[in-house]
């Protein structure tokens, strides 16, 4: 049975049940401060949970795409995902715990065809701090459940993982009892971290036992259904969420008892064919099966790089078809992260093109069954995606060569060098760092310093720069003209962008009350256009983007970056280039809403600016407008 057959499997035993299938929410979350991206069904039914009537009734179920970062790191391992979908059954007030243990175990042992012998479960140990009481009723229950099956489940007090890791488990046993680490479930986790206002309660989880022989006992210890280690993996989750965190830290019990299921689909997928790695199962095996296409090597013995590219492009894919973009900022940078791992795990497997164009349709093809309410971007998906890797591609290559150049120098790298490897060609620190080992070459003793001095070095002298370049239009470099001067650059973008690209700057002049900006022009500004031009940049300026700088070549600048700049000829032969838009340098910036050669300084993201308004509009000499306008 496939994953696909198993999520439809999952919603229709559910319906049998009497529950309505609702449509999952996107993972991409725009309203919910707590959380960048929804981690789990429940998340979007929160306040249904703590008594708001659901409009489909009081049974619920779904398969909720969810995406975990913090589970980054461990991506690698047989079974750990940043992303994955979560199949969810919800009692709002309904059933409880006698119901949803019957019916899930008959799921598994019925419906999935596995063997019960195979299952293990774990139930909450109780805390007496906060007065919630063992969950000895969840554990009578599956004992009932396991007598009616024909097998032996016995009860083990473990306490918490680490006794177990000493203890395991002794002959007969199969419900197990764990403290709040284990078996209390908040968005926060335990039942210290629990929010305050959140629903929450214990849990009863539910295990797959791979065998014996799938246990590294010398690295993890004696196997036990919370232990790491690949014998045991978790295929659902059982939260009978009948408390609230108050907002004094207590616990009080809900008027409705509810339950939250979720499960894995990844994970039932590979415990339904028997495969203790995930990356086996049907929506998976041909990501990796292209990427051994593509790379001429095997899984086999480059497991965890085709593991990670997997994964994380999975993520990038839902991420882009929701229609989010690359960027520096928090969902944006998670999704600009997704990318760039999975391309530098692609150059350890020594695929040295461009690959995303490949793998992404096979991707694509996990989710054709979910609706384009949630993923309206997926046509462009191909586009964003690639963009970006050939971005950071080109990054990576130019560092490279630089770093090369640096070598025939010296084999040593100093950290002025590695500065000079990010300042000027946007690679990364730890990526250069690993460069330099991967080639053979040293890294100086102190070089972390030397980074440190040279980037301070760097903030200095672009002010001097500054001092010098623009003489005449700052006159100050008190904060308010420094916003005056970023506002000068989005008035130029916002010119061109509205009114006509080839505008320029013909001149500015910057108090801390207002500025005053020269533009050439054929024409006086009607009232709608200096409306769209004040709309725009009040538009990039609520957008926060980062304003960034680094120094180029001149030649460079103008020609490969397309910088704006007034005075080729006046500038010195390296220039400083500010660019305002998502991106980390200059040369990797996303969509930029300006390019410019400049001195500096500037505010270091737009919203510093506050309420941009044109004050007047008026001709400054033959062919040339001139526009005064205030931050308010
Ligand atoms: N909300 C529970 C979980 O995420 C089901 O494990």
């Amino acid at each position: 049975m496939n994953a696909n057959e198993i999520r439809q499997k999952f919603l229709d035993f559910q319906v049998k049940h009497g529950h309505k299938v609702i449509p999952p929410a996107p993972l991409v979350l725009e309203n919910d401060p707590t959380t960048l991206f929804t981690g789990s069904g429940m998340q979007p039914l929160l306040p249904y949970l703590l008594g708001q009537p659901h409009p489909e009734g009081t049974r619920l179920t779904d398969s909720q795409p969810s995406m975990r970062l913090q589970d980054i790191e461990d991506v690698g391992d047989p079974r750990h995902t940043t992303v994955f979908e979560m199949l969810g059954n919800w009692s709002l007030g309904d059933y409880f715990k006698k119901e949803q243990i019957e019916n899930y175990f008959e799921f598994l042992t019925k419906e999935i065809g596995l063997d019960p012998e195979r299952i293990y479960v774990t139930c909450f140990i109780g805390n007496e701090k906060y007065g919630i009481p063992k969950d000895t009723e969840a554990a009578a229950i599956w004992q009932e459940v396991f007598a009616k099956a024909g097998v032996e489940a016995k009860i083990a007090e473990i306490g918490s993982a680490k006794v177990g890791d000493k203890r395991g488990i002794k002959p007969g046993e199969r419900i197990f009892f764990y403290d709040d680490k284990e078996n209390w479930w908040s968005r926060g986790g335990g039942i210290e971290t629990t929010p305050l206002g959140d629903p929450c309660g214990p849990d009863s989880e539910v295990f797959y036992d791979f065998g014996e022989d799938k246990q590294d006992v010398e690295k993890y210890g004696q196997a036990h259904p919370a232990s790491d280690g690949a014998r045991f993996m978790e295929i659902g989750n059982q939260v009978f969420m009948q408390y609230k965190r108050n907002e004094d830290g207590t616990f009080s019990e809900l008027e409705h008892k509810n339950v939250d299921f979720g499960g894995g689909l990844e994970r039932l997928a590979a415990a339904a064919i028997g495969s203790f790695d995930v990356f086996k199962i049907s929506l998976m095996a041909p990501i990796i099966a292209k990427l051994e296409e593509i790379s001429h090597k095997s899984y086999d013995t480059n497991t965890d790089e085709m593991r990670i590219i997997a994964d994380h492009l999975r993520g990038a894919y839902l991420l882009a078809a929701q229609g989010l973009q690359p960027s520096n900022k928090a969902q944006g940078y998670a999704l600009r992260r997704l990318v760039r791992r999975a391309v530098l795990r692609a150059l350890d497997l020594g695929i040295g093109q461009e690959f995303l164009a490949q793998i992404i349709p096979v991707i694509a093809e996990n989710y054709t069954e979910l609706s384009d309410d949630i993923l309206p971007n997926r046509a462009q998906v191909l586009d964003v995606l690639t963009k970006e890797e050939v971005a950071f591609r080109k990054t990576i290559n130019k560092g490279v060569k630089e770093l090369q150049k640096m070598a025939q120098a010296d084999t040593t790298i100093d950290g002025q060098e590695l500065f000079k490897l990010q300042d000027t060609y946007g690679f990364p620190l730890e990526l250069s760092v690993e460069e330099v080992y991967k080639m053979g070459l040293n890294l100086s003793k102190n070089y972390q310093d030397e980074f440190e001095a040279a980037l301070n070095e760097q903030r200095e002298r672009s002010k001097t720069a500054s001092k010098g370049m623009f003489k005449g239009g700052l006159s100050d470099t008190s904060d308010q003209t420094v916003k005056y001067h970023t506002a000068c650059h989005l008035l130029l973008a916002a010119l061109q962008q509205e009114i006509d690209p080839s505008i320029e700057q013909k001149g500015s002049n910057l108090t801390p009350e207002r500025l005053r900006f020269d533009f050439n022009i054929d024409h006086k500004l009607t009232p709608e256009e200096l409306a769209k031009v004040e709309a725009r940049v009040n538009q990039w300026i609520e957008a926060d983007l980062p304003v960034i700088f680094a120094e180029y070549d001149k030649d460079y600048a103008f020609d490969a970056l397309h910088a704006h700049g007034s005075f080729r000829d006046r500038y010195p032969d390296r220039v400083t280039v500010y660019t305002i838009g998502e991106g980390d340098t200059p040369e990797n910036i996303q969509n930029p809403v300006s390019i410019e050669i400049c001195g500096g300084p500037h505010v270091t993201h737009t919203d510093e600016l506050g309420k941009f308004k044109i004050t007047k509009e008026e001709s400054s000499s033959a062919g040339v407008r001139r526009i005064k306008a205030i931050l308010e």
